[in-house]
């Protein structure tokens, strides 16, 4: 019987704290929660979560995740909290992984995460930071692997950005050896450390391509992936983004370059005809509610594992 095996790695700082084989289990473990094949219970254990921006959907899927394992989990507002009022996050980590078991974390400078981790005993998990966002790609995959059964020939391409969302979809592929496309106006490309790290991993260098021409990274791709022009804290960019982006929406006209089969995926929360169009959103090729609720199946595999 599958059962969840402790990750090499004590925390979850990014896509690439685990390796290949780390990820296809926890890839089968989640789809066994979903099909409810596995019943496992960590009774009293505690997640707590700092989360420094807004979020819907990590907060409710690790919370309900972190219920169906039989634990709980405290919300720590930093409003309310003193982390608010500038305790020092190496304070804060050390008292935190004192009360509970695992830390899910979501904040502004990858670094900052860093130092939480630094300082906490316990496992800490990156639940966004501007860096990565890698429990977000657990459930990407997950759904790609539903929906094609294996990741043999699949072509990913992402349109957007290349920050958070788009790194960790990278470097999954490069762990997974898929072939990953993003395209994204000049001046958004993926960082140049993701992408060496990325190089590094990959057999095949061919597999990994950034482009700023849409078409070409559309043709013939087995799934298309975007995210918001604008991210969490570019509140203040979104006049100069909405202008750069302009002519990357997924509409019904790029769809049609892809593959006949192609699906649809976005993180979430979407700006309808800025990235994609409303019937793109809501067309049969859309997988983006089930990707969603991939969300919990897929941290309650990683919850499973890191409590294991
Ligand atoms: N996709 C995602 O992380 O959504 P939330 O910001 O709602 O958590
Ligand atoms: N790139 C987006 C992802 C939201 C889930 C952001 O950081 O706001």
């Amino acid at each position: 019987m599958l059962k969840p095996s402790k990750l090499s790695k004590k925390n979850f700082l990014s896509s690439l704290d685990m390796t290949t084989d780390e990820f296809l289990h926890l890839l089968r473990l989640a789809n066994h929660f979903k099909n409810k094949d596995l019943n496992i219970k960590y009774k009293d254990k505690v997640l707590g979560l700092i989360f420094d921006k807004s979020s819907t959907r990590t907060r409710v899927s690790f919370q309900v995740a972190m219920t169906r394992l039989g634990g709980t989990t405290i919300d720590l507002n930093p409003i309310t909290s003193q982390i608010g009022r500038g305790e020092p996050i190496k304070d804060t980590a050390r008292v935190l992984s004192r009360y509970c078991d695992v830390l899910a974390i979501r904040t502004f400078d990858h670094s900052d995460l860093e130092e939480y981790a630094k300082w906490s005993t316990k496992p800490v998990i990156n639940a966004l930071t501007d860096l990565e966002h890698p429990c977000q790609a657990l459930a990407d995959f997950m759904t790609i692997k539903e929906e094609f059964i294996d990741f043999n020939n699949i072509v990913l391409t992402f349109i957007g950005d290349g920050n958070n969302v788009a790194n960790s979809l990278i470097l999954c592929g490069a762990l997974l050896g898929i072939e990953v496309r993003i395209a994204c106006p000049k001046g958004y490309e993926p960082s140049s450390l993701v992408i060496n790290k990325a190089y590094e991993i990959y057999k095949n260098k061919n597999l990994l391509k950034v482009t700023n021409d849409i078409n070409d990274a559309v043709s013939g791709a087995n799934v298309l992936y975007t995210d918001v022009w604008s991210s969490m804290g570019e509140e203040h960019k979104k006049e100069k983004k909405d202008k750069d982006f302009k002519d990357f929406t997924i509409n019904r006209h790029l769809v049609k370059e892809a593959d006949e089969n192609a699906i649809i995926l976005h993180c979430l929360p979407a700006y309808r005809s800025k990235e994609i169009t409303d019937e793109m959103m809501e067309s049969k090729k859309s997988r983006i509610f089930e990707q969603a609720e991939n969300r919990m199946h897929a941290q309650q595999a990683l919850l499973s594992c890191i409590l294991s």
